[in-house]
């Protein structure tokens, strides 16, 4: 209390209301490498870091006379607050854009969101108390390990190899956590073209998943927002197709359309789908009406298929210029070769520390993601993700260069002043920088 009587504020002098933050504030801390890409961002640097989708290569005549039809016919119903669960003809579209992975489902059970990322929040928001187990892959999705973190939970890496989850390592795990008394709520899985391993569960691998879940009465959530942007092979049927009472199934359309409508969903059984709507409601009323009508008039004029088909080719001739530079000016290094989606997963030698040798690669005008991003638990420093949904494939063979500057340069050093530095190469792709404890 001062002297005056007016109570004084237990803050710093950078936030005078620091000790007034809820606990679950603290898992909100930016990232270490954010001030980096603000540098990344400049026209210079050849930046493998984001995962922006390329939406110069979206028919975008198309998507105006979408927006200009749902203005004239529609313009009050788009500019006014809509139901929580998302109007029901998106809802019914996007039933066809899901059966496409083998998933039978109702409108009723779809919940339309502002992004997958916002259904995230919401499925984490209904089931998890601080403390709460979450399963997750080792490594996982950067913008989940943050919900999760948001809600104070524990999440637990699961290890992966390139069939996607590996079920032994699941029952392991399962094992382990039961029997220090641990309570595990749900599998966070991105079983196609893995954000940020590029890898995919294999078909043998999915009913053996949802068995083992299943046993153990544990939920599964399946994001996918990739499924659609294979390069050959569509990708085998969702989890949700093989479980639909054990399975959140998550869709967006950011990176098969545009991340700018901000419209993704929830596809859940049919009690949880209850809670999620009053959830939405009470997060932000209701999703945008005119995101979701445009995106539903343009489902409905335009041949979407093919135009998906058009991003395949975009994303695979970006995908296999990547692969041809890194096996060009970097043999020493091992990485995985995704069959869709947006990245690769590259795993560097022992002795080399991706988020240390950051700056020296924005230096070189070239910026990528460490791999510590995509762990709860500190792992992940010999291991980087490497984005080619944006940059051109001439800007992507630049960049992988001047990586190979960086990661040279390094080794250099290291034999200059170790002695022993390339001795210690990675034979295959390495999911996390030591072996995850449940196989251990
Ligand atoms: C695996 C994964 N899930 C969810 C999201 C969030 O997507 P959005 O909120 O744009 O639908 C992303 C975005 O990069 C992602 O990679």
């Amino acid at each position: 209390m001062s002297t005056d009587g007016v109570p004084q504020r237990t803050g710093d002098n950078l936030d005078p209301w620091y000790a007034n933050y809820a606990e679950r504030a603290s898992g909100l801390s930016a990232s270490e490498v954010r001030a980096l890409f603000a540098v990344a961002s400049r026209p210079e640097v050849v930046s493998l870091a984001g995962g922006m989708p390329f939406v110069s290569a979206l028919p975008q005549e198309l998507i105006q006379d979408a927006m200009q039809r749902v203005m004239v016919e529609n313009g009050p119903t788009a500019l006014q607050y809509g139901g929580g669960q998302g109007i029901p003809e998106l809802r019914a579209q996007i039933l066809e854009v899901m059966a496409l992975e083998g998933i039978k489902a109702s409108v009723d059970d779809i919940v339309t969101t502002t992004g997958s990322q916002q259904a995230l929040d919401l499925v984490t928001k209904l089931f998890i108390d601080p403390g709460d187990v979450i399963l997750a892959e080792a490594p996982s999705y950067v913008g989940a390990i943050g919900v999760f973190r948001s809600y104070q939970a524990n999440v637990v890496h699961v290890a992966m190899d390139d069939d996607g989850l590996i079920p032994d390592a699941l029952r392991a795990t399962i094992a382990r956590l039961r029997g220090e008394g641990r309570r595990i709520k749900f599998l966070y899985t991105i079983p196609n073209f893995h954000n940020p391993a590029g890898v995919t569960l294999s078909a043998e691998r999915r009913p053996e998943i949802i068995e083992i879940c299943r046993e153990n009465e544990i939920l599964i959530l399946e994001d996918n927002p990739y499924g659609l942007l294979h390069f050959d092979e569509p990708v085998p049927n969702a989890l949700r197709s093989l479980d639909p009472e054990g399975v959140i199934y998550l869709g967006s359309f950011s990176k098969t359309l545009a991340p700018g409508f901000r419209v993704g969903w929830a596809l859940a059984p049919h009690a949880i789908r209850e809670k999620l709507i009053l959830a939405a409601e009470s997060a932000i009323l209701s999703p945008s009406s005119f995101s979701q009508m445009v995106v539903s008039e343009y489902l409905a004029t335009a041949d979407w298929r093919a135009q998906i088909d058009r991003f395949r080719g975009v994303y695979r001739e970006r995908k296999d210029a990547m692969i041809e530079a890194l096996s060009e000016h970097l043999p020493q290094l091992s990485w995985t070769n995704p069959n869709g989606g947006f990245y690769v997963w590259v795993t560097l030698p022992d002795m080399l520390d991706s988020k240390q040798m950051l700056p020296r690669a924005v230096r070189e005008l070239v910026a990528y993601t460490p791999g510590t991003a995509f762990f709860a638990d500190g792992r992940g420093r010999h291991a980087m993700r490497l984005s080619f949904c944006y940059p051109t494939p001439e800007a992507i063979r630049t960049g992988v260069r001047r990586l190979a500057t960086v990661v040279n340069g390094e080794l250099d050093l290291l034999d200059t002043f170790a002695g022993t530095g390339r001795l210690q190469l990675p034979a295959a792709p390495d999911y996390g920088s030591t072996p995850p404890s449940d196989l251990r």
